[in-house]
């Protein structure tokens, strides 16, 4: 059966911290959070981009609570700060969805010194959690959702260049696929450590396949991705859905249902499937490179005698 948008439910009651609630899914999820009920902390590093999509929820909803804090995840002050202004309001957190993120930017580093795809979808989450979860075990029934991606099948923690010193070069890529792996293993980590102390806190992750935001520019045409991607009121709904089905438990994986996840609405992924999928393709890959430089070794000989 379908998970769609009337699977939501009721939401009063609930506070929740959407980061990146100005843009793209973010703004979506801080959207729909607000439609049904719940008081939302739309975070953002930009008080004009901010404010505007503040103002735009406001006016479909006016009765909505949705109000706007500014948050750096790049930048450990910002962070403490946020955290700081959010305790001096509320002392309940249901939902934390760490949603905010960048990619394969060229390089740069944080505020604080961190190559930013590390630092800003990692780190900085990683931080905000910590400083948060004082109140958020203290909530009951409490959920994390780390938003992923699909880029963390193709990419694995190398311990070298997690953090990337200057001397390391610097992939683009690899850097945005082993943030999001990250993603996944801080999830697992801290489903597994809550659960070793009895808390009734959730901690999932969610990936919205590819979904048509800022996150590839902002004058992007999508005309070939409009194949194979989906619009970004739809790409939320997997991190939606993992922060309030009742049936979904700690640890879990949620994403699109279509053919690679790419697009579709969302359902329970598992996590095991993509590695054995990674690593016969990683073995096959092999297989194939091996035979070709075989071929290449001894192309003159075969020539030879195909000719
Ligand atoms: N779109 C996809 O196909 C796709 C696929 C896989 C995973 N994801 C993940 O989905 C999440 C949301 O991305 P999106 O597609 O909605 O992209 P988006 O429209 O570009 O939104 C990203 C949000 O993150 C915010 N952000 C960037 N740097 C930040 C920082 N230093 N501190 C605080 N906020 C910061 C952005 O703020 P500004 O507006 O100020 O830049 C924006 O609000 C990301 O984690 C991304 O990796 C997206």
């Amino acid at each position: 059966m379908k998970w769609i948008e009337n699977n939501i439910g009721d939401l009063k009651g609930k506070t929740i911290i959407v980061t990146g609630g100005n843009s793209g899914l973010g703004y979506e999820s801080s959207r729909l959070y607000t439609k049904y009920g719940a008081t939302v902390i739309l975070a953002s590093r930009k008080e004009s981009r901010g404010t505007k999509a503040l103002n735009q929820i406001k006016q479909e909803f006016p009765k909505g609570n949705i109000e706007l804090m500014l948050l750096d995840l790049g930048s450990k002050n910002s962070i403490e700060q946020f955290v700081a202004n959010f305790k001096q309001k509320y002392n309940q957190l249901d939902i934390l969805l760490n949603n905010a993120g960048i990619m394969a930017p060229p390089y740069e580093s944080t505020t604080d010194g961190f190559e930013s795809q590390i630092g800003v979808n990692y780190l900085g989450h990683f931080y905000l959690t910590g400083l948060l979860f004082p109140i958020i075990k203290k909530t009951k029934n409490a959920r994390i959702i780390n938003i992923s991606s699909i880029a963390h099948r193709f990419g694995q923690i190398d311990l070298n260049t997690f953090v990337y010193q200057k001397e390391n070069a610097y992939n683009k890529s690899k850097a945005y696929a082993q943030s999001k792996i990250a993603n996944i293993f801080f999830t697992k980590e801290l489903a597994r450590r809550i659960e070793a102390h009895h808390l009734d806190t959730l901690v999932l992750s969610a990936h919205p396949g590819i979904s048509r935001t800022n996150l590839f520019g902002p004058t992007s045409k999508f005309n070939l991705m409009m194949l194979i991607s989906q619009n970004q009121y739809k790409g939320c709904l997997p991190g939606i859905r993992a922060s309030i089905d009742p049936n979904a438990k700690s640890g879990e994986y949620y994403g699109p249902r279509g053919l690679f996840s790419f697009k579709g609405f969302p359902k329970k992924e598992h996590l095991k499937n993509w590695l054995i999928i990674r690593r016969f393709l990683q073995h096959f890959g092999n297989k194939v490179k091996s035979f070709f430089s075989l071929i290449l070794k001894y192309k003159s000989d075969i020539t030879t005698i195909l000719i």
